[in-house]
């Protein structure tokens, strides 16, 4: 099982269009568990027209079992969790600290390996920035794609991203780390993003690629879907991602 985040320094990158149309365009031959991450700002109730009994919020919060907060067959092959779109920041996942993270994590583990058969992918949406539920998706993935707008504010925010949260958990843990620049304009920029995808190379951070910002996908997102047909220019992009991910 594959254990895929996708992450950014900066909020409105593109992760949580990336993460469901990459679990999406996966599920066509695999089994995939997408699982939202953004407990302040979820979106995935909209995305997938979606309002299920029980939440990952209840799962976090020790009310229920893991398997009581997957909602399934959302499409044919795909199961998805859901955060609760009734953002509370009273709430124990907001202000918990460490050893709250901690306890999750060791919880999160086993009930994955659980499941170990049953799903070829598990895709984290996440937070952007430092939120301490990264330090568990860290530790828990083998892969992390982190999406940056190119231009030298999100890149030189990425590198202190690595610096500072992912290299000191990174050494110990089996984690590829892939670089994948998005909504990016247009014009012939390839020369640009690979000058900024080799700065990280030094550091072991893989590139995946580029998606061209586009009119047309915006419009559609304004019109409601968020989730592409094979055959359009965001999925062909991320089709891409996907080749160089399983290389
Ligand atoms: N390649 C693209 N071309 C055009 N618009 C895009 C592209 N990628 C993302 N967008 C737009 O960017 C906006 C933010 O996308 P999304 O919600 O996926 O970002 P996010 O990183 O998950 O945001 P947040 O940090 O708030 O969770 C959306 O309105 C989406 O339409
Ligand atoms: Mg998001």
């Amino acid at each position: 099982m594959e254990k895929i985040f996708v992450h950014s320094y900066k909020g409105g990158t593109g992760k949580t269009t990336v993460a469901v149309n990459l679990a999406s365009i996966l599920s066509q031959d695999n089994e995939v568990l997408l699982i939202e991450n953004d407990f302040s700002m979820p979106s995935f109730y909209n995305i997938f027209n979606c309002e299920p009994d029980t939440y990952f919020n209840d799962y976090l919060n020790g009310s229920v079992g893991f398997t009581e907060v997957i909602v399934s067959d959302i499409k044919p092959n795909l199961d998805v969790i859901f955060t609760n779109k009734t953002f509370d920041p009273m709430e124990k996942i907001m202000g918990s600290d460490q050893e709250w993270f901690l306890n999750l994590l060791g919880r999160l583990m086993r009930d994955l390996k659980i499941l170990e058969e049953k799903y070829d992918y598990v895709i984290f949406d996440s937070p952007p920035g430092w939120h301490l539920i990264l330090v568990n998706l860290i530790t828990l993935s083998n892969k992390a794609i982190l999406i940056l707008r190119p231009n030298s504010y999100e890149v030189n925010g990425s590198k202190r991203l690595l610096e500072i949260l992912y290299k000191r958990a990174k050494p110990r843990l089996n984690l590829d780390i892939y670089l994948l620049f998005n909504q990016v304009p247009e014009v012939d920029m390839i020369k640009d993003l690979e000058k900024w995808a080799g700065d990280f190379q030094s550091d072991g951070i893989k590139y995946a690629g580029h998606i061209n910002c586009s009119c047309q996908t915006s419009y559609e997102m304004a019109h409601g879907s968020s989730i592409f047909p094979i055959n359009h220019e965001f999925a062909q992009s991320l089709i891409k991602v996907i080749s160089i991910l399983s290389s």
